[in-house]
């Protein structure tokens, strides 16, 4: 297989590329170095190209599945708007795996340094995540997705009904949906969190604890952030009781406010 052939996604035959790549790149290392012939230097760089070319193109198939599950929360949400009036999605944001990040996690498991192996066992290369105000919106939103004929659950970890010791909560489904290309069809995993905006507030924090080494007092900094999560789901847990409280509570309308209420829906902005 060559350069100009490389995008059909043939990730074995680019495994096999850079293995090649590699053992070559080895040979030359260990015999003198200036004696390699032009075709050799050659053979090897056509090689190494495809590898990039190939990881650069799975990337870009991340890249569009990403854009899919972005269109399909916001049209769950756009959907909602219209029959509830309420946005049940604050906001969205995606993210793509950084390749140092990918490479640590192969290596953190001891996987090859591979295209299969990435496709194969890093399912979160892909990434979303849809912030809600309430967390019943989270399981809403969660089983609206996962009743998509085109969309597979491959995992989901409910960190909401069994948090984390240190007080992390958020739902995390891994899920896998097909993405048409020009002349292909390719199935990619995306990893989804979906979690409140008061849980989003305290795991931004959190996660900043992971990247100090020595900090003063560490031990009372995850007790109190131990505390603050525990504050945090009642608030959220509170916030719900109340919004449904309010819900229950509202009179029944008039007919007059019935019909002024669907003409206003008319103008709702559906972008
Ligand atoms: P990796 O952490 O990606 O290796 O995956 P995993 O198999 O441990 O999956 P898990 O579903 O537990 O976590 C996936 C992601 O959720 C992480 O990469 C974080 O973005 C987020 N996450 C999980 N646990 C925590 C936590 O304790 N604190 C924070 N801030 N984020 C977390
Ligand atoms: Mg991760």
């Amino acid at each position: 297989m060559g350069i100009n052939d490389i995008s059909n996604f043939d990730t074995e035959e680019i495994d096999r590329l850079l293995q090649d790549a590699m053992d070559g790149a080895l040979s030359t290392e260990l015999s003198s170095g200036s004696d390699i012939s032009l075709d050799t230097m050659l053979t090897q760089t056509k090689m190494m190209v495809g590898t990039i070319v190939g990881y650069k193109e799975l990337m870009m198939m991340y890249a569009c599945a990403m854009k899919e599950m972005r269109t399909k929360f916001e049209v769950l949400n756009t959907e909602f708007k219209i029959r509830y009036q309420r946005n049940p999605i604050a906001s969205i944001s995606t993210r793509l795996k950084r390749t140092a990040s990918i490479l640590e996690k192969l290596g953190r498991h001891n996987l090859p340094f591979s295209l299969n192996s990435i496709t194969e066992h890093v399912n979160d290369v892909a990434g979303i995540r849809v912030i809600c105000s309430y967390i019943d919106d989270i399981y809403t939103i969660a089983d609206a997705l996962l009743r998509q004929d085109d969309v597979t659950l491959i995992n989901r970890k409910d960190y909401i009904a069994n948090p984390k010791p240190n007080g992390y909560r958020s739902l995390h489904l891994i899920v896998s949906i097909p993405v048409f290309f020009a002349d292909q069809k390719k199935d990619v995993r995306v990893e989804v969190q979906i979690r409140t905006i008061a849980m989003d507030f305290w795991a931004s924090l959190e996660h900043q604890l992971k990247y100090k080494q020595e900090i003063p007092n560490q031990q009372e900094i995850i007790d109190r952030l131990k505390e603050c999560a525990d504050v945090i789901n009642d608030t959220d847990e509170k916030m719900l009781g109340l919004r449904r409280q309010i819900e229950a509570a509202t009179d029944a309308p008039s007919e007059e406010e019935i019909l002024f209420e669907k003409l206003s829906r008319l103008d709702i902005n559906l972008e």
